[in-house]
C-alpha cells in the first residue's frame, strides 16, 4: 500500500511532511522523506542508530529547518515551523531522546519548563492540577516537589513525557521514551497514548523494541540511510520482514542460548564481600575470569547501585571487594579504573564525555595509557585501533574526527562501550548495554561482551530485558531490595517466566 492510498483511506491527514531533505555538511542526513500522520493514529517510525528517525522530529518540532519539502498542517496548510515554542503554539509537541530536565529544579517547576505561554494563557493552579493529573496516570509514585537531581533515569524520563502531555497539542512525538522504563511504567505509558489516540491526536513513536511496535502503532515507517522503504498497516508484516528492512539484510535468529555454564570460566576476579552502601545490603558474590554475570531485578532493586558501588561512586560502608584474590580500597571512579575496572552508567549523559570533542578525542579520555609508551602517546596506533573498534560495531559515520555531538543516539552509545573496549580493562560492568541500540547493532555488542569473557574479563550485564539476559549470561544474579537474594546457573531449562518469579518473590508475599 503506497501512502498515497494510506491517505486517501482515511480522510484528512493531521501532518503531511513531503519530499524533506536534511544535509549536515557533506552528510545526507534525509533524502525526501514522506511522512504522513492521520487523526487517531499511532505510527512508528523505525530505522537503525542513524537512519535519521531524531533528525526528522527535530524537523518536525522546530528544531532544525528542513534544506527542501513542505510539512501541511490540518486547517493551517504549509508551515515553516520555527522554532520548538512555535511548534507548540502549532500544537505539536516532543519528548526528545535526550533528556531536556533541568536537575536543579523540582517536578512540577520542570513540567512547566519553557510553556511561558500556558503560563500566560491558563492559571497556574490550573497547570499544577494538570501536571499532577498527568503524573497520577502515568507515574503516581513520582512527588511534585522533588528534585529532579534525585530521580532515577526512569522517573526523569516519565517527567520529560509528562512535560510534553502537560503542554497539549494535537501531535505528539515520542523519540525512544521507554529506554529506560519498568514495564509497569510503560503500561501506563501506553494507557496513556492509547488515551491519546481516541480522543483523535496523531502520535509519531520511536522505538528499538518490535514489541513495543506492536503493541501500539497501528502504522509504521522505515527509514533507511534517510529514506522511506516502507509505510504499511503494522499487522501487514512479521518481524523478520520488518527488520530486514530496518537493516537491508537477513539477520541471523541468534535467540539460541550462547552461553554454556561457566566451565570454560578461571579463577574468582572479582569478589564481593558483604558489600554495603546506602542503597545495596551485605552482598557477597563473584565473578570469574571469563564469565559473564548477569544482574536482574525491578527498577530500584539495586542493580544499578551495586555497579556504582564497584565503581567506586557510591561510597562503600562495610564490606570487601578483591580484584584477582587481592582486597583493594576503591573509593573513587579513578580508583576502579586503575584496578581494571570499567563502567558503562545507563545514563549516557552522565557519561564523561564531551560532546564538541572528535570521536577519537573521546577515545582518549579513558584510554591513553594502553596506547602510551615511555609517556608518549602513539596516535598512530590509537588510531587505528579505534577505527577497527568503529568498524565493528558499525559506528556512523565512520570518519573519527566528526565530534561526538553530532552522531545520533544509538552511536554515540556504541562509542561509549567502544571506548572502555579499547582500555585494559580486566572487569566491565555494564548497565543496559544495548538500550537504544538497533536490531543490527545488538548482535555485534552481544559478540563483543562474548570476546571480552572469551579474552578472560570478568563481565557484569544488568539489563531489564530477560532475553538478553537468558542470552550473554552464565550465571543470573536476582537482586530484590537491596540484596542479591538468588544467583543461578542459566541453562537451557531456565526461562523467562522463572526469573520473572524470582525478581518479583518478596513482592508476592
Ligand atoms: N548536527 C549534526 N551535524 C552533523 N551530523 C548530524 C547532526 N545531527 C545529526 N547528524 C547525523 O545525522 C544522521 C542521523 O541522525 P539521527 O539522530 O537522526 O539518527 P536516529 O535515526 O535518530 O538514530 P538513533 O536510533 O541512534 O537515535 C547521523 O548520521 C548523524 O551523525
Ligand atoms: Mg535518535
Amino acid at each position: 500500500m503506497t501512502i498515497a492510498q494510506i491517505s486517501r483511506d482515511a480522510g484528512e491527514p493531521l501532518m503531511a511532511m513531503r519530499a524533506i531533505e536534511k544535509s549536515y555538511g557533506p552528510v545526507v542526513v534525509l533524502k525526501g522523506v514522506d511522512l504522513i500522520l492521520r487523526p487517531g493514529e499511532v505510527h512508528g517510525l523505525l530505522g537503525e542508530n542513524g537512519a535519521g528517525k531524531s533528525t526528522l522530529m527535530r524537523i518536525v518540532f522546530g528544531l532544525a529547518q528542513p534544506d527542501r519539502g513542505t510539512i501541511e498542517l490540518a486547517g493551517k496548510g504549509t508551515v515553516r515551523i520555527e522554532s520548538p515554542r512555535h511548534a507548540l503554539s502549532l500544537g505539536i509537541g516532543l519528548v526528545s531522546q535526550e533528556l531536556s530536565l533541568v536537575p536543579q529544579l523540582d517536578v512540577a517547576q520542570n513540567i512547566f519548563l519553557g510553556s511561558t505561554q500556558a503560563l500566560h494563557a491558563i492559571p497556574r493552579p490550573e497547570l499544577k492540577r494538570k501536571a499532577a493529573e498527568i503524573l497520577a496516570e502515568l507515574a503516581p509514585h513520582i512527588d511534585c516537589s522533588a528534585s529532579v537531581g534525585s530521580l532515577g533515569m526512569a522517573d526523569r524520563q516519565l517527567v520529560e513525557i509528562a512535560r510534553t502531555l502537560a503542554r497539549g497539542g494535537e501531535i505528539i512525538a515520542f523519540d525512544e521514551p521507554t529506554s529506560s522504563l519498568t514495564p509497569t511504567e510503560q503500561e501506563n505509558l501506553f494507557k496513556v497514548i492509547a488515551k491519546l489516540r481516541e480522543a483523535g491526536k496523531g502520535i509519531i513513536y520511536i522505538s528499538h523494541r518490535m514489541s513495543e511496535i506492536r503493541a501500539i502503532c497501528d502504522v509504521i515507517t522505515v527509514l533507511r540511510d534517510g529514506q522511506v522503504i516502507m509505510t504499511d498497516r503494522t499487522d501487514a508484516h512479521d518481524t523478520d520482514t520488518i527488520n530486514s528492512m530496518i537493516t537491508g539484510r537477513e539477520l541471523s535468529n541468534a535467540t539460541s542460548r550462547a552461553r554454556h555454564a561457566s566451565q570454560s570460566a578461571g579463577p574468582d576476579l572479582l569478589s564481593l564481600d558483604r558489600l554495603t552502601t546506602d542503597r545495596v545490603k551485605s552482598i557477597s558474590a563473584s565473578v570469574k575470569a571469563g564469565e559473564i554475570f548477569g544482574l536482574a531485578g525491578l527498577v530500584g532493586s539495586g542493580r544499578s547501585a551495586l555497579l556504582r558501588a564497584i565503581f567506586g561512586i557510591d561510597p562503600i560502608r562495610s564490606g570487601h571487594l578483591k580484584v584477582a584474590g587481592r582486597e583493594v580500597t576503591i573509593k573513587s571512579p579513578s580508583d576502579a579504573i586503575a584496578q581494571g575496572v570499567a563502567y558503562l552508567p545507563e545514563d549516557r549523559r552522565g557519561q564523561a564525555v564531551v560532546p564538541m570533542m572528535s570521536i577519537e578525542s573521546n577515545f582518549g579520555l579513558v584510554s591513553l595509557s594502553r596506547y602510551s609508551r615511555f609517556g608518549f602517546i602513539d596516535f598512530a596506533r590509537r588510531r587505528a585501533a579505534i577505527r577497527k573498534l568503529s568498524a565493528e560495531l558499525s559506528i556512523k559515520p565512520r570518519n573519527i574526527a566528526v565530534p561526538l555531538g553530532h552522531l545520533s543516539g544509538g552511536n554515540q552509545q556504541k562509542v561509549i562501550i567502544a571506548r572502555w573496549l579499547a582500555t585494559n580493562a580486566k572487569i566491565y560492568l555494564f548497565d543496559e548495554p544495548t538500550r537504544g541500540i538497533d536490531v543490527g547493532a545488538k548482535a555485534e555488542i552481544y559478540e563483543l561482551l562474548q570476546r571480552l569473557a572469551a579474552e578472560g574479563a570478568a563481565v557484569v550485564v544488568v539489563s531489564s530485558e530477560l532475553p538478553e539476559l537468558l542470552y550473554l549470561a552464565d550465571r543470573i544474579g536476582i537482586m530484590e531490595d537491596g540484596h542479591l537474594n538468588t544467583v543461578i546457573e542459566n541453562s537451557e531449562t531456565l526461562t523467562e517466566d522463572r526469573v520473572m518469579k524470582l525478581m518479583t518473590a518478596g513482592v508476592a508475599q
